[in-house]
């Protein structure tokens, strides 16, 4: 049995944790083993740089910021995605070089292809079989995170920058269509759930 790597890309407050527990159980149901992981912070040494680049006091400089991803990306892919492919796992991962692509590149405006080569350096080139966007307006975004009681550094953005986030999610979208699945978060969760089961369900065979 193939390993198959699923990514969840979308704002923050798209529904993407919710998303990930129910397609863990549907596949788990299915007899398929699941790692279910995210970015930043996916292993030990993660935490310790998702602490520094979320929770820090003070401003970090946007290189440095997208170094600190990279660095968090790398040493998850060689310690955690790439075994659990290998061993024929399905990985279920919130987040990935998209979400750079998209908050250092358009959000803080360093240069999107720099971004992406930086990344793909870090993980050798490993690309998700599919990435589903959960596609929400940020201010829809805004509202559900309302009741949220601590922001992290990027989540305290302003609109336009979510907006600009936000576009350059879709924009990644339509350049890579057979990679992205597009799904409209605003709907109910059960519908948007569905929409991910059926494309996930003919990968599950493909070798
Ligand atoms: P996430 O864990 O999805 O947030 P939370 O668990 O607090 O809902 O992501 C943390 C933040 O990190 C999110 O605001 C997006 C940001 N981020 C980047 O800016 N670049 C990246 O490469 C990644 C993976 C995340």
């Amino acid at each position: 049995m193939t390993g198959l790597f699923v990514t969840l890309e979308g704002g923050d407050a798209a529904g993407k944790t919710t998303q990930a527990e129910r397609l863990e159980a549907w596949l788990t149901a299915r007899g398929r083993t699941v790692v279910r992981t995210r970015e930043p912070g996916g292993t030990d040494l993660g935490l310790a740089i998702r602490d520094l680049v979320l929770h820090r006091e003070g401003p970090v400089a946007p290189r440095a910021e997208a170094l600190l991803y990279a660095a968090d990306r790398a040493h998850h892919v060689a310690t955690v995605v790439e075994p659990a492919l290998a061993r024929g796992d399905v990985v279920l991962q919130d987040r990935y070089l998209d979400s750079s692509v998209a908050y250092q590149g358009a959000g803080r405006v360093l240069d999107a292809g720099e971004v992406r080569r930086l990344s793909m350096w870090a993980v050798g080139g490993l690309l998700p079989r599919l990435t589903v966007l959960l596609d929400l307006d940020p201010r829809v975004g805004r509202d559900r995170r309302a009741d949220r009681a601590r922001f992290d550094r990027l989540e305290a953005e302003d609109d336009a920058f979510h907006e600009r986030v936000r576009d350059a999610y879709l924009r990644m979208a339509a350049a890579e269509p057979d990679r992205f699945l597009v799904v409209d978060a605003a709907q109910g969760p059960d519908v948007v759930q569905d929409r991910i089961r059926s494309a996930i369900e003919p990968l599950l065979a493909a070798p």
